[in-house]
């Protein structure tokens, strides 16, 4: 096997600064965003449930639901997105790792889909479902278990946006 003269150098391991990515948009320690997030993400899914619920039924009481649920998809991904950013953008050590920006990514493509969808369904939500509007249901739900398992990885398998060593619990 081939021997190194000089060692590798890992500059997220060498700089202690890079390291501190505790988050600091939270109230009493706890992060907003991973607060708001529940709510695009069981909206999402509530809007292709309501699709579902209007092709199999045919009631145009699911229409007018996704219709709502999609505006609130939007709305409440948008809120969490600024908390995410803000996030993003303040704390150095959630900056300068890579997984963090390839989560905006996905967060940000999650969010058109999300817009267009909401969109597509003003002043016609019930003409808007089929086919189109499940379609777009469909993805916007696959790219919501995507970006949202991404940010749990963030949290469970890096620790951005936790305590280094804890608090006491007290
Ligand atoms: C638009 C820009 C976004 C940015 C920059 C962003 C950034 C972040 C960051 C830095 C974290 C680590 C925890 C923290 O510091 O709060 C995180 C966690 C997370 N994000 Fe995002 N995020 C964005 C949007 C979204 C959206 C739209 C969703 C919805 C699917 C989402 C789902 C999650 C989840 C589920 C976690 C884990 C929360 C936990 O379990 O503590 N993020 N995100």
């Amino acid at each position: 096997m081939k021997e190194y003269s000089t060692p590798l150098n890992d500059p997220v391991e060498e700089r202690r600064a890079l390291h501190s990515t505790e988050s600091k948009i939270a109230i009493a320690g706890h992060p907003l965003h991973a607060m708001l997030v529940a709510f695009p993400i069981a909206l999402t899914f509530s809007v292709l449930g309501a699709d579902l619920l209007f092709w199999w039924t045919g009631d145009t009481f699911w229409a007018l639901a996704a219709g709502w649920a999609s505006f609130g998809a939007f709305l409440m991904g948008v809120l969490a997105g600024v908390t995410g950013t803000m996030e993003l953008l303040i704390v150095r050590g959630i900056r300068n790792r890579s997984a963090s920006w390839t989560h905006f990514i996905l967060a940000v493509m999650l969010l058109s889909l999300l817009g267009a969808n909401w969109a597509l369904r003003i002043g016609s939500p019930v003409e808007a479902v089929l086919p189109l509007g499940l379609m777009l249901s469909f993805v916007a739900a696959g790219m919501t278990a995507m970006t949202g398992w991404h940010g749990g990885k963030l949290v469970f398998d890096y620790q951005i946006g936790t305590t280094p060593g804890g608090n006491s619990r007290s």
